[in-house]
């Protein structure tokens, strides 16, 4: 073992919406094939919001059952150094004690149709860390199940960074959904952590020009120091316009959305040309509704999801390793565990000046 582990630690508990609170709980011990890992950081990220302030599709409605479950440890996006396990679960996941690891946030079941066919992330019970099946990163330790994914991240990175390999690889899994092309001129909208890792991921692609939207001034210098060519303050200007401009009015090959607002979506419909394609990331709290007759009669338009990074993970660490990315500038704010409150609320304050809030539970 490489250091001493107290019996209890502090963790926050969903108690329900709005109502999380910082608890002493036992830490748990790992079975077989097993690891504890020591949380150095843990990111907030939109979705947690969204389920803290109880949306349905954590909390379900008429239509749903409720998939995030009370009682849980919330925080899917982390990183720390492994302190606990067996030899099974060392040759498992390809690690040793005292490495540094992050996890992909689901847990997959191996068994289901979508997991025997390789679409791990699209598994059918989605147990994912920190909102069902399994207790997230807003603690000091956390137990690394055999069925989950870990990868080693570099001791180099600060805790912060290290974990933003989960957004990180999300937005590169939107990416490579895009199927982007040299020739093509490639549309981001919103250069939140998301936006913006998509914006570095697609650099990667190099493509002829890749410009980003979003209202924030901030957003778009970052936007443009992550790799855009071109950036438009949709409050400023008429983006569409713009872009009709820059493509001799045919408009985008491109169009990936990572702003969680409906208003995104037309505007992506409006922008693209016939035959592009709109790649959809984001989680919305509020419905979008659209003309769907652009996507057939008008311009035969290729609509595709995504969800999660599969087969991103390596690529996105290596991004970050490279220091390819203005990660000290993304990462904006870390706070203690004892704040974690504070840290869910400036990620809800949209007019705040925050881009990635982290939680390290060593500060306090
Ligand atoms: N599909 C998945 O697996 C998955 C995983 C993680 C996050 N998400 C979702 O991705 C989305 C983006 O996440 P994030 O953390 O970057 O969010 P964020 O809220 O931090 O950033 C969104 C940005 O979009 C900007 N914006 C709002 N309306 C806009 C518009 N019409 N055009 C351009 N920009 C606009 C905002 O100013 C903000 O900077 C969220 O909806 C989140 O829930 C999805
Ligand atoms: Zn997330
Ligand atoms: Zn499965």
């Amino acid at each position: 073992m490489s250091e001493s582990i107290p019996a209890t630690m502090r963790a926050v508990v969903v108690h329900g919406p709005g109502d999380y609170r910082l608890e002493q709980i036992r830490v748990p011990v790992p079975g077989p094939g097993e690891m504890l890992m020591r949380v150095e950081a843990v990111g907030v990220c939109a979705s947690d919001l969204k389920c803290y302030h109880g949306a349905a599709k954590f909390w379900g409605d008429e239509h749903r059952p409720a998939w995030a479950e009370k009682g849980r440890t919330p925080g899917h996006e982390f990183a720390g150094t492994i302190v606990a396990g067996d030899e099974r679960a060392f040759r498992h996941h390809n690690v040793a004690d005292g490495d540094r690891i992050a996890c992909e946030q689901i847990v997959p079941c191996w068994e289901c149709r979508y997991c025997r066919m390789g679409a791990y992330w699209m598994c059918a019970p989605h147990d994912m860390f920190g909102f069902k099946g399994f207790d997230g990163a807003m603690a000091e330790y956390m137990l690394v199940p055999e069925r989950a994914i870990a990868h080693k991240v570099s001791k180099d990175l600060a805790p912060q960074h290290a974990a933003f390999a989960e957004p990180l690889s999300c937005a590169m899994h939107a990416v490579e959904r895009a199927d982007i092309h040299f020739n093509d001129i490639v549309v981001i909208a919103g250069a939140g952590p998301i936006g913006l890792s998509a914006i570095a991921g697609a650099r990667e692609k190099n493509p002829l020009k890749i410009i980003a939207l979003d209202m924030v001034e901030e957003k778009l210098d970052l936007a443009a120091r992550c790799g855009a060519d071109v950036t438009f303050n949709i409050s400023r200007v008429d983006a569409v316009q713009q872009i009709k401009d820059l493509t001799e009015g045919y408009g985008a090959d491109v169009y990936i959305e990572a702003t969680g607002h409906p208003s995104a979506v037309a505007q992506g419909l409006d922008l693209l040309r016939k035959l592009g394609t709109y790649v959809e990331y984001s989680v919305f709290k509020d419905q979008a509704s659209v003309d769907w007759s652009i996507i057939s009669d008008d311009k035969e338009l290729n609509v595709l999801g995504a969800h999660l990074g599969p087969h991103c993970w390596p690529a996105a660490i290596k991004l970050l390793e490279d220091g390819k990315l203005p990660i000290e500038d993304i990462c904006t704010h870390q706070f203690p565990l004892e704040k974690f409150q504070q840290a869910l609320d400036l990620v809800g304050d949209s007019s705040g000046d925050s881009v990635k809030v982290s939680i390290l539970p060593g500060l306090g």
